[in-house]
């Protein structure tokens, strides 16, 4: 069975080895948007170098604390450029995350109601109806405190899906236990208390999260993770419900963006190419218990002459554990080699385990 969205397909074998097939990851395709094509739909029509001049100021905004980096969503001009420059360069961590899923958790995902927590300018509401394909009549939702955010969304989703449903609301305090629950670098804004506060309430189906990959974020959602725990199993990116044994894990996504947002990056001087995240999927715990076969890689090591060396997190009597594992080269086909040559720290990939070498695992991929 394929599973199809956007330019990707995931099979069974797939499922099993995505290490290998993440090329589509960097590819070119429907999710990589042009400054051309988001230009119509922002709020105002801003000058290049004035687009410039507000996306530095709002990044120096984002290395601050929580407390500190509010007030641009206050202003049409910031959200606008924070609209051209992370709308478009946040995209592609969808479109890797859902990469890195069941295809039977992304069939389970069409006809569910999304609703997009910290919407900003609809980043991931654009993107997961780009990707996932979903339904017209789906119910897609955009909260956030700042109109000026939800006026922005409603303008770009009204832009690309003129016929599709797409609410938004400033406050979203209901119980909705259907939906795909999103946070999309919002749990860093709103502090993990009310994140919390959201999921006990709206009480969802599965909770998705792809928050900023810093050292800062990933004890707060650790400790949300161990809530969750109670009545979620984690889909991505452990391998089990275990304790975690990671002081900072996250994933790095290396991506190739529209030459014109390449050239804004380079402006800002930014770069968007390398783009760490910490992304995580839950579902509501069932009779039926997940099983997860794959390893998730948490740190890439060396290539050398004869072989890929990664750290990765893999279960091991129920618990999840690290691992220094080895893959030669010999067992990869040239094309093979080129993929793990281009791999993300978070891919996934399954294995047996040949023999020890030292302190190594040297694997057999399956
Ligand atoms: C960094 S932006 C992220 C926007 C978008 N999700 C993305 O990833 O590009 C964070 C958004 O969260 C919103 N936000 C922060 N705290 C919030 C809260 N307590 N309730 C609703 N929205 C909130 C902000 O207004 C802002 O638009």
């Amino acid at each position: 069975m394929v599973h199809q969205f956007a330019n990707i397909s995931i099979s069974e074998k797939d499922k099993k080895m995505t290490l290998k097939k993440n090329e589509s990851d960097r590819a070119f395709g429907p999710f990589s948007l042009s400054l051309e094509q988001i230009r119509p739909h922002l709020l105002v029509n801003i000058s290049e170098p004035e687009m410039v001049k507000l996306i530095i100021e709002m990044s120096a905004k984002f290395t601050k604390k929580r407390d500190q980096i509010s007030d641009y969503v206050l202003e049409h001009r910031h959200v606008s450029a924070y609209t051209a420059f992370y709308l478009t360069t946040n995209i592609p961590k969808l479109h890797f995350l859902l990469s890195k899923l069941p295809g039977d958790v992304l069939d389970d995902f069409k006809n569910r109601p999304f609703i997009d927590m910290g919407s900003g300018p609809g980043t991931f509401s654009l993107a997961w109806k780009m990707l996932m394909k979903t339904p017209g009549h789906v119910e897609m939702i955009g909260v956030d405190h700042s109109q000026i955010m939800l006026d922005q969304a409603t303008k770009i989703m009204n832009g690309f899906f003129p016929k599709d449903k797409f609410q938004t609301v400033r406050k979203f305090e209901e119980q909705k236990s259907n939906s795909i629950l999103f946070f999309g670098h919002s749990i860093n804004e709103m502090g993990r208390q009310k994140a919390q506060d959201h999921i006990m309430t709206i009480d969802p189906e599965y909770v998705m999260w792809i928050e900023p990959g810093t050292s800062e974020i990933f004890p707060e959602l650790i400790k949300l993770r161990d809530v969750m725990l109670d009545h979620y199993d984690v889909l991505y990116p452990c391998p089990g419900n275990a304790a975690c044994p990671n002081e900072w894990c996250h994933q790095v996504l290396r991506i190739t963006h529209d030459p014109s947002i390449e050239r804004l990056s380079q402006l800002v001087s930014l770069d968007r190419k390398i783009l760490p995240m910490t992304a995580h999927v839950y579902r509501r715990k069932s009779k039926t218990p997940v099983v997860i076969s794959a390893a998730t890689v948490i740190r890439y090591i060396q290539e050398t002459k004869f072989s890929f060396e990664y750290e990765v997190c893999h279960l091991v009597e129920g618990q999840n554990k690290n691992s220094i594992i080895e893959i030669q080269k010999k067992q990869l086909t040239k094309d093979e080699i080129k993929h793990f040559k281009n791999s993300n720290v978070g891919d996934r990939l399954s294995f047996e385990v040949e023999k020890m070498v030292g302190e190594k695992l040297r694997v057999k991929l399956l």
